[in-house]
C-alpha cells in the first residue's frame, strides 16, 4: 500500500455536524438548515479570527459561541433546542461509509488517525458514539500546539509524531479550506466532495476528488 498513514478529518468528514438539527428538527423549527449553516460557519470563522490574532480558545467554546450567534441571527429558531444541538457533538453521527472504509483500511494494515480542531475530550467522545473508537489508532486533537486549521503547525504535528515526510501521508477531508491546507503542507490530499459543491482554491488542488471515503479503498 503506497500510503501507510490515513489521517482523517473530523467534523463533516467522519461526524456529520448538521444531523443534530435533522434530528431535532421539529424542537428547533423552521430554518433549521439555516441555523445550522450559521452555526457551522461561525464556529470555523472564529477559529481562523484566534489564529491569526494569535489567540486561542478551545473548539468547545467556539461551537457554543457559534451556536448562540446562529439563534441570534435566526430568531425563528427555538431555542429550547440549544441544549440537544450542542450535545449532538458528543454523540456524534457517523457518515454512513465511514465504519467500513475504516475497517478494511485497518485489514490492509494502515494506521488510522482523525486530525481535529475539536478537543480530544469531544473527539473521543465523538468516535466513541460513532463506534469507531476500536478501528481509529489515534486522535490528534489542534488541542497540542493551541491554533486552527489550516496553520501548517496543525498537520505538522502527524509527520512530527510519526516521523515521517509529508507525502507519505494520505489527508481526507470534506472541507475543501482543509484540503487546500493540507496539500500546502505537503500531503497527499483527498477531498470528499460530500455534497457536489464547485471546486475552489485552484492552487491547492487536491490529488483526488472523491463523493465519499470508498473510492478509497481503490485509490491505492
Ligand atoms: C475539524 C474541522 C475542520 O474537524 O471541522 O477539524
Amino acid at each position: 500500500m503506497a500510503h501507510a498513514i490515513y489521517v482523517f478529518d473530523g467534523y463533516g468528514t467522519l461526524f456529520d455536524v448538521h444531523a443534530a438539527v435533522r434530528r431535532h428538527a421539529d424542537t428547533v423549527g423552521p430554518e433549521g438548515q439555516l441555523l445550522s449553516a450559521l452555526w457551522r460557519a461561525k464556529q470555523l470563522e472564529y477559529s481562523w479570527m484566534l489564529t491569526m490574532m494569535g489567540r486561542y480558545r478551545d473548539f468547545w467554546s467556539l461551537t457554543e459561541e457559534a451556536l448562540d450567534y446562529a439563534f441570534d441571527r435566526v430568531p425563528e429558531a427555538n431555542r429550547a433546542s440549544r441544549t440537544a444541538l450542542l450535545d449532538a457533538y458528543w454523540k456524534c453521527d457517523v457518515f454512513s461509509d465511514v465504519p467500513e472504509v475504516l475497517k478494511q483500511l485497518k485489514l490492509r494494515g494502515a494506521k488510522l488517525v482523525v486530525l481535529s480542531n475539536g478537543t480530544t475530550a469531544m473527539l473521543e467522545a465523538a468516535c466513541r458514539s460513532g463506534g469507531i473508537d476500536d478501528v481509529v489508532d489515534e486522535i490528534i486533537s489542534v488541542e497540542e500546539v493551541k491554533v486552527y486549521k489550516p496553520d501548517p503547525r496543525v498537520y505538522d504535528l502527524v509527520t512530527t509524531r510519526h516521523r515521517c515526510f509529508p507525502d507519505v501521508v494520505s489527508f481526507q477531508s470534506s472541507n475543501r479550506w482543509d484540503a487546500a491546507g493540507a496539500t500546502a503542507f505537503g500531503f497527499r490530499s483527498v477531498w470528499i466532495n460530500r455534497n457536489a459543491l464547485p471546486e475552489e482554491y485552484h492552487d491547492f488542488r487536491p490529488a483526488a476528488v472523491l463523493p465519499s471515503l470508498d473510492g478509497l479503498l481503490t485509490l491505492g
